[in-house]
């Protein structure tokens, strides 16, 4: 987060606007500030209320994992946020950049020039918030209950969502769901296919999730732009993560309903998790912080041309061999950094 505030910085200078940005805590950080009593303080909600967007860092750790579910960081946290602002439409690119092709797990001949798949994430719905949602006992045994719950607005929102995406790129699309099991993915086909009417110009295919899982990792390539509820993109975006090479690189935008000026609130944070396995060494990869910043200055901001900067200063410090470890391959030409001189590299490169 600190290496892309001064990124926040530079772009604003360079590009001529001001930001007023505030710092609030959230997650692990509010609860150790409140002795355990909220992970959202009131705040934090109050000051995101105040503000055009959201730059979220990463939440969770296993310090905060035995506490009470509703207080832990993620459900008392992240997913308050997103419900209480809407923000229903989850971006996630994929992009595993042609230099990066060593680092992705799959074999180089399957990605011989990377991919780019843009994952479409409904982030309000779904199993994540249906009710019932509870533990119980049932003739002296426990049970536990998750409901899946999707409304036909709610999936027609979220496709319209990806179309428009898909314009803008590859015009390719395809549809995620479980639809030879569940009610609710038999409901998500027939409403998507009928968005799909209204974009004539759009290639609309379906996959069942099980096999979308196997595709992406044998096809990435052929993958433009993938539509999917809560759950299943919840984890297709973390294969998607992998294969590109690292979960450090991913950015992801949470958006809701866009405003007469084309413009969204947004809550933008990395696709990846909090790392706990090397926080606070100074070795994680920036990147996917300092790409949601730049999905925040698009979306949420509308300062497109800061955002072009980013991308492409991210994309040269890459090409000029800089790696943070999780990237790092040994390669002639990679030099191994840690989070700050990734950081600089990338404003030096502005
Ligand atoms: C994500 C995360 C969250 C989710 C968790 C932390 C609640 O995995 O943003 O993908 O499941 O949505
Ligand atoms: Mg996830």
């Amino acid at each position: 987060m600190e290496e892309a505030c001064r990124v926040l910085e530079v772009v604003a200078a360079q590009c001529s606007f001001t930001v007023s940005s505030e710092e609030f805590l959230v997650g692990g950080a509010a609860l150790d500030a409140t002795s355990n009593s909220t992970p959202l303080p009131e705040e934090t909600l109050k000051g995101c209320e105040a503000s055009d967007a959201i730059l979220f860092g990463s939440v969770g750790g296993p310090k905060w994992e035995g506490l009470p579910p509703d207080i832990q960081p993620e459900r008392g946290a992240l997913l308050p946020l997103r419900k209480h602002f809407g923000l229903f439409a989850n971006l996630r690119p994929g992009v595993c950049h042609p230099s990066l092709i060593d680092a992705s797990p799959v074999k180089n001949e399957l990605i011989p020039n990377g991919f780019n798949v843009l994952c479409v994430r409904e982030l309000t719905g779904g199993i994540y918030f249906g009710s019932p949602k509870e533990r119980r006992e049932e003739n002296g045994e426990e049970i536990a209950i998750d409901t899946m719950v999707y409304r036909r607005s709610e999936i027609e929102r979220i496709t319209h969502v990806a179309f428009q995406a898909a314009r803008g790129r590859r015009k390719k699309i395809c549809s995620v769901d479980k639809a030879n099991v569940l009610q609710n993915s038999r409901l998500w086909r027939e409403t998507v296919e009928d968005v799909a009417r209204e974009y004539p110009d759009v290639e609309l295919s379906h996959l069942y999730v099980d096999n979308a899982a196997m595709q992406l990792i044998r096809y990435a390539p052929d993958y433009d732009v993938i539509v999917t509820g809560n759950l299943f993109g919840d984890i297709l975006s973390d294969e998607m993560a992998m294969i590109s090479g690292s979960l450090g690189m991913l950015p992801s935008a949470s958006l809701g309903a866009s405003g007469e000026s084309g413009c969204n609130f947004g809550l933008y944070e990395p696709s990846g998790g909090s790392a706990p396995d090397i926080a606070g060494q100074g070795i994680a990869n920036p990147i996917a912080q300092i790409l949601s910043l730049a999905m925040l200055l698009r979306h949420s901001l509308a300062e497109t041309a800061a955002a072009d900067r980013i991308d492409a200063a991210v994309e040269k410090a890459i090409e000029d061999g800089f790696r943070t470890g999780d990237i790092f391959s040994g390669l002639q030409g990679e030099r191994r950094v840690d989070t700050a001189e990734m950081g600089a590299a990338i404003r030096d490169r502005l």
